[in-house]
């Protein structure tokens, strides 16, 4: 019985060795944290289904820039709540709607800080579905008239990049040539293109007061159990002018995830949403996994799966232990 030839334990029998051998290394800079922005002034109210991460009127984003910054992080994803909703969503493309404003602000004190904007209009419709209503389903085209309104009020606030999360039909195309139009050609657009109909929203949805009203959003967002479509998804999203990509969820999606990394040539993000925070919490809190552990062991699974960047509730803890692991 002749002894191993080949002994891949050789190569993980100290840190020096696995350091310089690993194949992934997840960066702070890989991390983009959502900010949840509400009205009114002097609001920094934790969210009890997103403990760690808060609810911010925009007088308070200084400060959470800066605590931002100091720790490395380079992107903020931002979600406003509206002071008012309607049934076509118009208070999300008010120039000095909650976003517009947040936009301004952190431009205005950190001109480097890459700001993205989520664009879609659950948070702003009082039914909570993210288009415009025809009988109990969703009207496509008269819902890409109201998005064209929004993502031109983010980039005349100042927005870096806009991301639609609508999963409406042809709005990448209907954005870029709005933006276009109006001397934005350089403005990129992160197009959710492959966004499941999941039930790891809850948290968020919570968060942002955006649950539907009535049914769910099964005839816009995609089948859990399709990943064919979601490259076609991805194809029309790249045709109509897309910069980047969104893989969301990230965690039951690492194949999609993998699979589109394979066939396009593009750059994709995950998104590790509030119901994978929520979970890594609540079993944190019981002590039933190690916290820190189980994040930075998620967050690299995302990175290794192929993500260009990662939009997570957990940057601003994942950047103290990436900086202490050195
Ligand atoms: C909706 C939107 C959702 C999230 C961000 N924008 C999901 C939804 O309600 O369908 C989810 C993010 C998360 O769960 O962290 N446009
Ligand atoms: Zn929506």
């Amino acid at each position: 019985m002749p002894f191993p030839i080949q002994r891949l334990r050789r190569l993980r029998q100290n840190p020096a060795i696995r350091d310089i051998f690993r194949e992934t290394v997840l960066r702070i800079d890989d991390l983009i944290y959502p900010l949840f922005v509400v009205p009114g002034t002097n609001v920094r109210e934790e969210l009890t289904s997103l403990p760690g991460n808060y609810h911010l009127s925009v007088d308070q984003l200084p400060r959470e820039i800066a605590e931002i910054t100091a720790l490395g992080i380079q992107s903020v994803l931002l979600f406003g709540l509206p002071e008012w909703k309607d049934e076509i969503g118009s208070s999300a493309f008010q120039a000095d709607g909650t976003v517009q404003r947040a936009i301004q602000t952190i431009k205005t004190y950190r001109p480097d800080l890459l700001v993205i904007a989520d664009l879609c209009l659950c948070q702003y419709t009082s039914h909570g579905h993210c288009g415009v209503l025809k009988g109990c389903l969703i009207d496509n085209d008269v819902t890409l008239k109201i998005l064209q309104q929004v993502a031109l009020s983010y980039a005349k606030a100042g927005v870096d990049i806009i991301a639609p999360s609508d999963m409406m039909d042809g709005r990448v195309g209907a954005m870029r040539s709005i933006l276009d139009a109006n001397g934005f050609e350089n403005l990129p657009i992160l197009s959710y293109a492959a966004k499941y109909a999941s039930a790891f929203y809850g948290p968020f949805r919570e968060a942002a007061d955006s649950a539907p009203q009535f049914g769910d959003r099964s005839t816009y967002q995609m089948d859990p159990a399709n990943s064919d479509e979601a490259m076609r998804e991805i194809a029309s999203d790249i045709e109509e002018g897309a910069d980047m990509i969104i893989i969301k969820p990230a965690l039951s999606y690492l194949d999609i995830l993998q699979r589109a990394r394979q066939q396009f040539n593009i750059p994709a993000v995950a998104y590790n949403v509030s119901g994978e925070y929520a979970m890594v919490k609540a079993a944190a809190a019981r002590g039933w996994v190690d916290g820190k552990r189980i994040s930075l062991e998620i967050l690299r699974s995302i990175k290794r799966a192929g993500a260009s960047a990662i939009i997570t509730y957990h940057a601003k803890e994942a950047a103290v232990w990436l900086r202490e692991e050195g």
